[in-house]
């Protein structure tokens, strides 16, 4: 039987390093990058196995995408703009590295005939909520350009799944957070503490709160979605039922640094910036009806990651983080 062959815009990034760890398992691996964020030395593992390649090129280039993808099973769509708050000063960024983005690499699954398509989509989507999200609960509107953008990509796969016959799969995001973290409060914070270890600043009150899923449990959901569910559109939220708040976020980075002395300064205001949802939940009640079961709870995905994240700021050895 011939291999499978998987295909992953962005695959060199936090995320989609991981999942090509785990896809070399199981077939080949095309990474299509074009290195903006992602590094290649996050797939070096990967690389290493002679089962994956990576392909430096931009999602705006469709043929490029086309001439890339052609001969592959799946497509793994995770390239985007990855800060919600970068919209701010560039509104046109999530119209061009999101929507844009994910229109070609749909277009171009389609002209090669890819019959499987997978969105990293994210809890954005459902708005400035505090209840806990199921997958059918959109009502609220997202009120960020990146939010937006997730949610126009989402449509975008509806609509090519039904006119074009490709099975899709949404998975809605937490805070994905681990090792390679490209981006995210933990890495902020700890990159503040090194540049200035005297105090920190946090911005909003530390009461803001998110779901942290370890990016181990996020890829596994993904794969476990992947492979259980064979609807024409199938949508889920990866996330842990609980949430961590940005103050424990924090006094997890001060612990786990060198500098266990620093004191917090939060800037106020109930949110870190214009955009920000602050008090985020999502309900995982949908992949674990299909037995998929998240192994950390949120505040161990946090403390997990935020070790990992320390050894790379500040290199080993470091105290591991205790809880505040
Ligand atoms: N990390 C999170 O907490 C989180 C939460 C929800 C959703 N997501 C989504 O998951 C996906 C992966 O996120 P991540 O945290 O790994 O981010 P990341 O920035 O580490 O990875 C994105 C990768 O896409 C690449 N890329 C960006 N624009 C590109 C373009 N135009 N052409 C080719 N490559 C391009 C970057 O170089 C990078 O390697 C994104 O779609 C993100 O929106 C992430």
């Amino acid at each position: 039987m011939a291999e499978t062959r998987f295909f992953i815009v962005g695959g060199a990034g936090f995320i989609g390093s991981h999942l090509a760890d785990r896809l070399v398992e199981r077939g080949r691996v095309t990474v299509f990058d074009n290195l903006s964020v992602g590094r290649q030395a996050y797939l070096a593992g990967a690389i290493a196995t002679g089962r994956c390649d990576l392909v430096e090129a931009d999602a705006s280039d469709l043929p490029a995408l086309e001439r890339a993808m052609a001969g592959h099973d799946a497509v793994f769509h995770l390239a985007a703009n990855p800060e919600a708050r970068h919209g701010l000063a560039n509104p046109r960024l999530d119209l061009e590295q999101g929507t844009l983005a994910t229109w070609n690499a749909l277009e171009a699954a389609r002209r090669c005939a890819v019959p499987r398509f997978v969105l990293a989509s994210s809890g954005t989507v459902y708005g400035d909520t505090a209840n806990a999200c199921d997958e059918g609960a959109l009502g609220a509107l997202p009120i960020s350009l990146y939010g937006a953008s997730k949610l126009a990509g989402e449509a975008l796969l509806s609509a090519f799944t039904a006119c074009f016959g490709l099975r899709g799969w949404i998975f809605r995001f937490g805070n994905v957070v681990g090792p390679r973290g490209t981006h995210g409060a933990a890495l902020d914070f700890l990159r503040k503490l090194a540049a200035r270890p005297d105090a920190l600043e946090v911005l909003g009150d530390g009461r803001q709160s998110k779901p942290y899923v370890h990016v181990e449990d996020c890829v596994d959901a993904v794969l476990f979605g992947f492979d259980h569910a064979a609807d024409p559109l199938n949508v889920f939220n990866i996330a842990p039922d609980e949430v961590t708040t940005v103050a424990r976020l924090a006094a997890l980075c001060i612990a786990a640094s060198p500098y266990p002395g620093t004191a917090i300064r939060y800037t106020g205001g109930d949110r870190g910036w214009p955009g920000d949802v602050p008090r985020s939940r999502l309900d995982p009640s949908r992949l674990a009806a299909l037995g998929w079961r998240v192994r950390h709870s949120s505040d161990e995905a946090a403390r997990r990651a935020v070790d990992a994240l320390a050894r790379e700021v500040f290199g080993a050895p470091v105290p591991p983080a205790e809880a505040p």
